[in-house]
């Protein structure tokens, strides 16, 4: 727990925004506002919620968000650029406590690569940015993108600018992942050491992961006086992705005695929120994940076990329930009534209204009818599956398929779309998934490819459910979709249905707006 001596470090989440620009990991409004809801749970003390001017989408995100949060600061992201700066404001200017976070490149290559602009142009142009968001509202953040590859000179001099123009918060990005973490603790230090106003803003790290140490960069900063780490759920993000939340969270409270730092995250929230995260955007957590995956907990050797046994500590350094584990060993049935599943459905940490509760229950005792004994994790994937799913422009009504070896597999397929049910009876395909993925595609008329198929097993045992996770592909962008059911050929076709949804849903079938270069 805190030490009254730990320095407060603020916990700026961009899931919402660099994460969601991970491929394939696009939210539409209700995802977004459903993620906005369990970060102000979770305790984040900044949201950065979008990035206004990158589409209509992103604008009308940031600003649902700033209406309705209340808690946490709602951060819109800016080029240093009158009309991005504007659209920020717009989009922020309804929150509790709005943040207007501009970003103009500093280092030597994207100087002269990409912006084609001398140092002191950078300067103008970065001081100008920040005097025009500070016009607009008293908290804003600058970052010299790619800082971690910037001058150190050339650094202390932009963020000086920066200060003495209005920022309040000055962010250290490693745009490309390149910092080491003694690297990163001496960029802080010398920023600390060489700008005289440094004490006017908070210090602030963005890392990338591309390798592997994000976690580590952001700690070392906050060991060298950085004041604010930004990080993302499940550590989504550009390419490798960014600084994982619940993984630099649980390393500072459970090294409190070394970093002497704390948040003000409910880290009893990191599970579910990880879930919700997972289960939105299609991106699965690998089993060994720090903090979240299911097997951080587990204990398989025998000597792990037996010291377990005999005294927790010998082999846990954090107790599974202190990150949002359940510890319980209830396990549901078919003569399970509505109180025992709302009670587990809120123990896993899923707050269902009555209708959904109903909507729940009825499809939990259709799968009791398959399966015997319902784990935590199953019913966790199901409530997902019944509250949080993209809009069923598509499902599946029924399908039949008939396939052996050296046949073309033959599928009979019915899908609704509203009152209107459609049908497809076709011959192809090299097996029963792909010819199901085929007549989907018929009738959903729309034409993809996939570029990824997945099947796991939501608990053990022959009659498990299986949870299948497509990626596909259309029109340049990437779409994620998941489905579970005890068979795995219609876990297969739900999940494939989902991602078409979700295509249909996100973007009409359009290409989504490219963003700016970030
Ligand atoms: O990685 C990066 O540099 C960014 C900035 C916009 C902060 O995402
Ligand atoms: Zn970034």
């Amino acid at each position: 727990m805190a030490e009254s001596s730990a320095r407060k470090i603020v916990i700026f989440d961009t899931t919402l925004r660099d994460g969601e620009q991970s491929p394939g990991c696009s939210m539409n409004l209700s995802e977004k506002m459903e993620v906005a809801q369990a970060l102000v749970d979770l305790g984040v003390d900044v949201i950065e919620a979008g990035f206004p001017i990158a589409s209509p989408g992103d604008f009308e995100a940031v600003s649902e968000i700033a209406k309705v949060v209340r808690g946490p600061a709602v951060c819109g992201l800016a080029r240093c650029r009158t009309e991005d700066i504007d659209r920020a404001w717009e989009a922020v200017k309804h929150a509790e406590n709005p943040r207007i976070h501009v970003f103009l490149a500093t280092s030597a290559i994207h100087r002269e690569h990409k912006l084609k602009m001398d140092k002191s142009q950078i300067i103008q142009r970065a001081v100008a940015g920040v005097a025009r968001a500070v016009g607009y509202c008293s908290n804003v953040e600058f970052s010299p993108e790619d800082a971690a590859r910037t001058e150190e000179d050339f650094l202390c001099q932009v963020v000086e600018a920066a200060i003495r123009a209005g920022a309040t918060t000055v962010n250290i990005p490693d745009t490309v992942g390149y910092a080491t973490p003694a690297h990163m603790g001496h960029v802080i230090r010398v920023l600390r050491d060489r700008v005289p106003n440094i004490d006017e803003a908070i210090i602030s790290v963005h890392c990338h992961n591309d390798l592997g140490m994000a976690v580590a960069n952001s700690l070392a900063a906050v060991e060298a006086g950085a004041g604010q780490i930004e990080c993302t759920v499940n550590g989504l993000g550009e390419r490798a992705g960014n600084c994982s939340l619940e993984e630099v969270v649980m390393a500072l409270r459970t090294r409190i005695d070394y970093y002497k730092a704390d948040t003000g995250v409910v880290s009893q929230r990191l599970v579910p929120t990880s879930r919700l995260v997972s289960h939105i955007t299609g991106m699965h957590v690998q089993r060994n994940k720090a903090i979240v995956g299911r097997n951080a907990f587990a204990h398989e050797a025998g000597i792990h076990q037996d010291g377990m046994l005999k005294e927790r500590t010998t082999y846990e350094i954090m107790r599974p329930e202190d990150v949002g584990f359940t510890t319980s060993d209830l396990v549901l049935g078919k003569h399970s009534g509505r109180a025992a599943l709302a009670s587990r459905a809120k123990a896993l940490g899923f707050r269902l209204t009555g209708e959904q509760l109903n909507t729940v229950f009825d499809a939990f005792k259709r799968l009791a009818d398959k399966k015997k004994e319902i784990y935590d994790a199953d019913l966790a994937a199901l409530v997902e599956e019944q509250i949080r799913g993209v809009a069923d422009v598509w499902s599946l009504e029924s399908y039949q398929v008939t396939s052996g070896t050296n046949r073309v597999p033959h599928v009979v397929l019915k899908l609704r779309k509203g009152d209107e049910v459609k049908s497809a009876e076709m011959d192809c395909g090299d097996g029963p998934v792909d010819a199901i993925f085929l007549a989907i595609e018929e009738l959903a008329e729309t034409e993809v490819v996939c570029k990824d198929f997945r099947v796991h097993s939501v608990t053990v045992g022959k009659d498990a459910q299986g949870e299948v996770t497509v990626e596909l592909e259309y029109q340049g962008n990437t779409y994620r979709g998941r489905g579970i059911s005890t068979d795995s050929i219609e876990a297969s076709a739900k999940a494939f249905l989902n991602a078409i949804n979700r295509i249909v849903s996100l973007g009409n079938g359009e290409p989504e707006t490219p963003r700016p270069n970030v």
